[in-house]
């Protein structure tokens, strides 16, 4: 199984952008990037210019977008027209999530969808076809920092099972040094790091520790 580190800039010094992404482009295999609209959670973060920026600017890196939006198939064209390499969006927040993991997928990116923690992983079995990756939030969606939620273990064990080898199995939320090592026994493969990369001033040496968890 090969093993993926996403590095959210939820929390990075938006200031900064570009230096703070030159910090750990090359030492992750994906930019994490979360679009948050103040309706489907609490917090708003950035949007589709803010993403072509990074497309842009960051032309050879793999670009993970994260929709936590209401109504994502109104908006996902958008986020695949500037670039993104796999779009992700969330299951309670659109009665439409078949026909949008199809249309993910003739567009040309990979089709993720995501489950808050209330959401039983199991809803998704219809859709298994359409779906190139599964993001387990490991916290409520909506703003970097928060603890791990303990009881998502047993959902990743689940979504593992079912879903096999072919899918990705990705996990958001509190994932550091510690939780990482849980998340890959339980069957996780790609993990999204926010805070613990980026609160640190030696961003390199925190990777390096993920790594080293994960037997890398
Ligand atoms: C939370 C976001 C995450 C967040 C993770 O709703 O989806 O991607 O940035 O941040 P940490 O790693 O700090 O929990
Ligand atoms: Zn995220």
């Amino acid at each position: 199984m090969e093993y993926k580190i996403s590095a959210s800039i939820l929390n990075a010094d938006f200031l900064r952008l570009g230096t703070e992404i030159d910090s750990v482009a090359s030492l992750v295999d994906e930019i994490h990037l979360d679009v948050m609209d103040g309706r489907f959670v609490d917090n708003i973060s950035f949007g589709a210019p803010v993403v072509a920026g990074i497309r842009g600017a960051y032309p050879q890196t793999v670009i993970d977008t994260h929709l936590m939006i209401s109504k994502p198939h109104q908006y996902w064209r958008d986020f695949v027209e500037i670039g993104s390499d796999i779009v992700t969006f969330h299951y309670e927040a659109t009665d439409h999530a078949y026909v949008l993991l199809k249309q993910l997928r003739e567009a040309g990116v990979q089709a993720g969808i995501s489950l808050t923690p209330a959401t039983d992983v199991r809803l998704l079995e219809p859709m298994s076809a359409f779906i190139d990756r599964i993001l387990v939030m490991t916290v409520e969606p909506g703003f970097g920092g928060q603890s791990f939620e303990p009881q998502m273990l047993r959902k990743i064990e689940a979504a593992r099972t079912l879903f096999g080898d072919r899918v990705d199995i990705e996990v958001d939320g509190g994932i550091n040094q510690h939780t990482i090592a849980q998340v890959q026994s339980a069957g996780a493969n790609v993990y999204v790091v926010g805070s613990f990369i980026f609160a640190a001033e030696d961003r390199s040496a925190r990777i390096a520790q993920l790594r080293e968890a994960l037997g890398q």
